[in-house]
């Protein structure tokens, strides 16, 4: 795709998932504000999230990415950042531990509002209203008046994503993240499970490490990386306006980043070729993403690198696998190894939730832990087969204890569901089964390791951090 970019081009492309602002006049007036606004994150971030990204693709590193499926105006609340933050700490710290690799940190928070929808309207009692398209766009109150797309929605979701990240920041870098702090992390919610003893099993062995590491000199006083984290932020790439508004020239290097996030990605419903989504993101220079779902074919998936990483640069394009569970190999075998054969350089990641929703007998949106599960291992045992690295995975989860997932340790029913159901959109795993997760993952990634498919092990504790 050789024609001109500009932060506007994709206008000029066909585009689906749009809202359907009644008020033009208002939408400009709020992306004009919001194009004076600072940006949320430093285009050298970026680049350092694109050289991490780049050993991940190398096999020398491992992707963490998770948080919410749609962060909302209701559930913003420090202590759910803090316990997201938290949760998304020791799924690394336990990933480190299994991969002997360092674990890249990206959260799907702090801008996560715009949802894409099966359907642009929704009825209930017969009456039809537009459907609910996320916090940053419209309300998921069944009222006339409030699903009108409404563009200050835009500037509220601007100043959340901002208060969000400036508490992540000082999280990851004033002492919360702090290594010597891991048991102090896994208070309250697994305190008393099995689960909250192999974790502490774990940070037992973590600490006998740091004891070691400052016996040598080494502790978080002489070393920064015991005592920080470095945390990146992600969002699907879907309310362009918004997005067009965060568009930046970076000073440093004269290239375009958008700004709202370190890393965006396109959704699998908006990841057509021709269209506007890819057409915005292709010209910005932070890394991206891409969904892969189960109509992806090989050629377009040549061509969809084609027009978002065409010089191949490591680091650039993570495509997301979301197959389903008993599809992977069907789906998946061929992309990859067409990708491989073509001599393409991505990471490969799997998300395990997007393409095992069900619903419930009793009408909830679930997901459950088993499929969740199983698509995971057929990931791993389809990349492996492949000759690829499993480069890392992607989930929707909280740090709250709510009951969205069926199943897991826990082993949340159907008829639970009802007792903490808080999602804004798709169901997320809690915290518990979150951990329960990066465990097996870790298992895999340690099978992996002693099979002589992973790179050489490094010293987890440079993991960490
Ligand atoms: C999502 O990640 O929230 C999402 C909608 O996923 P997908 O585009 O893969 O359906
Ligand atoms: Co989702």
């Amino acid at each position: 795709m050789s024609t001109k970019w500009a932060p506007d081009s994709w206008r000029a492309k066909p585009i689906l998932q749009v809202p359907d602002y009644p008020d033009q006049a208002a939408l400009e007036a709020a992306e004009a504000e919001l194009a004076n606004y600072p940006p949320l994150v430093f285009a050298g971030e970026a680049r350092s999230l694109k050289r991490h990204l780049a050993k991940v693709a190398a096999g020398e590193a491992f992707l963490l990415q998770g948080g919410d499926c749609a962060e909302s105006f209701r559930e913003f609340h420090p202590d759910n950042i803090r316990d997201t933050f938290r949760v998304l700490l020791q799924m690394a710290v336990v990933l480190t531990f299994g991969a002997a690799l360092p674990v890249v940190k990206l959260g799907r928070l702090a801008g996560q509002f715009a949802k894409p929808r099966s359907g642009a309207t929704e009825t209930i009692d017969g009456i039809e209203l537009p459907s609910y398209r996320g916090d940053i766009i419209n309300s998921i109150d069944f009222d006339e008046a409030r699903r009108q797309p409404d563009p200050q929605r835009m500037i509220r979701a601007y100043n959340q994503s901002a208060s969000t990240l400036n508490l992540i920041r000082a999280f990851a870098q004033g002492g919360f993240a702090d290594l010597q702090r891991v048991h102090q992390w896994n208070m309250g919610f697994v305190a008393d499970s099995e689960l909250g003893e192999r974790y502490r099993d774990l940070a037992d062995r973590l600490n006998e490490t740091l004891e070691f590491m400052a016996a040598c000199g080494l502790n978080s006083d002489t070393t920064p990386q015991i005592r920080e984290t470095e945390f990146f932020t992600s969002h699907e790439a879907l309310l362009l306006p918004y997005e067009q508004a965060m568009t930046r020239v970076d000073s440093l290097t004269g290239d375009w980043y958008d700004t709202s996030a370190h890393l965006l990605w396109a959704g699998d419903r908006t990841r057509q070729l021709d269209n506007a989504h890819l057409e915005y993101l292709r010209g910005i220079a932070n890394p991206i993403a891409s969904k892969v779902g189960p109509t992806t074919e090989a050629d377009d998936l040549i061509r969809l690198i084609d027009i978002l990483n065409p010089d191949n640069e490591p680091g650039r394009l993570t495509l997301i696998s979301r197959m389903g569970a008993g599809n992977v190999e069907a789906h998946l075998a061929g992309l990859l190894r067409r990708v491989k054969d073509e001599g393409r350089t991505v990471v490969w990641s799997c998300d395990p939730m997007h393409g095992n929703t069900v619903k419930s007998g009793n009408g909830y949106k679930t997901r459950p832990f088993d499929l969740i599960l199983a698509e995971v291992d057929e990931f791993f045992q389809v990349v492996r087969a492949e000759g690829v690295h499993p480069g890392g995975v992607h989930f929707e989860l909280t740090g709250q204890d709510v009951t969205e997932c069926v199943g897991g340790a826990q082993a949340i029913t159907e008829a639970d569901l009802s007792s903490r159901y808080h999602t804004h959109c798709d169901p997320r795993l809690n915290a518990r089964q979150a951990l329960e997760l990066a465990f097996v993952v870790a298992d895999r990634l340690k099978e992996e390791r002693s099979n002589g498919h992973g790179n050489s092990a490094k010293s987890p504790i440079a993991g960490v951090i």
